[in-house]
């Protein structure tokens, strides 16, 4: 039977909007050519986290701040829908500033305060009691109460059980490789030799999505952003740390996870030894202990970025086809909000005010079709 929405792409945003979709009562399709979170989506680090991520107030800014205060309520319905436990914690986040290093950490601590977010100057003698393993050659500290951070590894289980359970129909292993047109709209996807019907399609495909759009003319519409990681070992810090250089994530299991880099290199993962190098010794410099810790794991993954860095999410121009892509280094934190604006925008057959700014028209239009 004809599904009324195919999603093509089982990472965080297509998993998370099969979800609501399916709870909302539509008959969810979800296509995923390797496994559901096999790519950014267990590759991130899991910080939700926008205070310490956007450079301005604005309109992306503001989505991200709605996205985290929907994630206390998100976890906790996965963990009812799934018996996966996706281990939100709240500690908040300590950016810390290193004398040599360039930071533009009052400046944003004065606009956030001024948006009236909680934001607090640490001196640096409350920083070592707060974070005692920080180098004491820090200067002082801006502490984000309220932002998290989750397992993401586990949250793409959780997602991976709740939406089977919800009734979504999920086909690993077999990848999309056209979009179907029938008389000047969309009607589903061609996958190798079948023709798959659907009354929409989402593309969700994460970095891949671009290439979904070429046969459109639209050409490099998400752009891979490789982001290198590793974990190590240890108990030494309790909140997330930011540098200007590095971020170290504590994890509930004894990992500390180190990242990112971020490189243009096409599609290309993998772990280079000047990558591993920059993170290990930023790191280092901010928790000198880490020097001593195993390391455990390291690995890479594609984030989705755009020409602007924002993301593309709502109608494309073409009838019934939508995308929810190019969340770059925000994809798990805007989950929730993406899922739900994107639920309203498919169930009133038109994009919502608050994915106005988002939307594929702001790079390019695609052409009128000919069937
Ligand atoms: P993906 O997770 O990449 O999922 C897309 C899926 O589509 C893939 O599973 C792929 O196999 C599938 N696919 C592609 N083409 C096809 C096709 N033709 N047919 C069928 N399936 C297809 N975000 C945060 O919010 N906080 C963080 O701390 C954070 N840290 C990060 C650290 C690193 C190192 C990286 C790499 C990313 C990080 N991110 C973070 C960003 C976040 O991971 C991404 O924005 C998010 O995962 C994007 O989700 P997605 O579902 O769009 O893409
Ligand atoms: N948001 C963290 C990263 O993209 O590396």
């Amino acid at each position: 039977m004809k599904s009324d929405v195919l999603i093509v792409g089982g990472g965080v945003i297509g998993c998370a909007l099969a979800l609501k979709l399916a709870e909302a009562g539509c008959k969810v399709l979800l296509m995923e050519r390797g496994r559901l979170g096999c790519e950014a989506s267990s590759a991130a680090a899991g910080m939700l986290s926008p205070q310490t991520e956007s450079l301005q107030p604005d309109e992306f800014f503001n989505l991200c701040i709605k996205s985290r205060a929907l994630y206390k309520n998100f976890v906790a319905h996965l963990k009812e829908a799934s018996d996966i436990d996706a281990q939100l914690r709240e500690e908040g986040t300590l950016f810390v500033s290193l004398p040599h290093l360039q930071d533009h950490a009052d400046e944003w601590a004065q606009w956030q305060l001024e948006a009236g977010l909680r934001v607090e100057r640490i001196p640096a003698e409350e920083l070592e009691r707060l974070e005692p393993a920080v180098t004491k050659q820090a200067t002082r500290a801006i502490f984000m109460a309220d932002d998290l951070q989750v397992e993401n590894r586990l949250l793409m289980l959780a997602l991976a059980v709740a939406i089977r359970r919800a009734g979504v129909t999920v086909i690993e292993g077999e990848a999309v490789t056209e979009v179907l047109l029938d008389h000047q709209q969309v009607a589903g996807v061609v996958c190798g030799s079948a023709k798959i019907y659907a009354g929409a399609v989402v593309i969700a495909a994460g970095s891949w999505s671009g290439a979904l759009l070429e046969k459109f003319g639209v050409e490099a519409i998400t752009i891979p952003a490789r982001g290198q990681m590793i974990a190590v070992q240890s108990a030494a810090i309790r909140h997330v740390l930011h540098s200007s250089q590095v971020y170290l994530v504590p994890r509930n299991d004894g990992r500390l996870l180190i990242g990112a880099t971020v490189e243009y290199s096409g599609f290309e993962k993998g772990n280079t030894a000047k990558g591993i190098r920059a993170l290990l010794d930023a790191a280092i410099e901010l928790v000198p202990e880490v020097a001593d810790a195993e390391i455990v794991e390291t690995w890479s993954g594609l984030r989705p970025d755009t020409p602007d860095h924002w993301p593309i999410i709502g109608e494309s121009g073409i009838a019934n086809l939508w995308l929810a892509t190019g969340h770059f280094r925000n994809g798990i934190l805007l989950a929730p909000i993406t899922a739900e604006l994107m639920m309203q925008s498919l169930l009133l057959n038109r994009t919502v005010d608050q994915l106005q700014p988002f939307g594929l028209h702001r790079f390019a239009t695609l052409p009128a079709l000919h069937s």
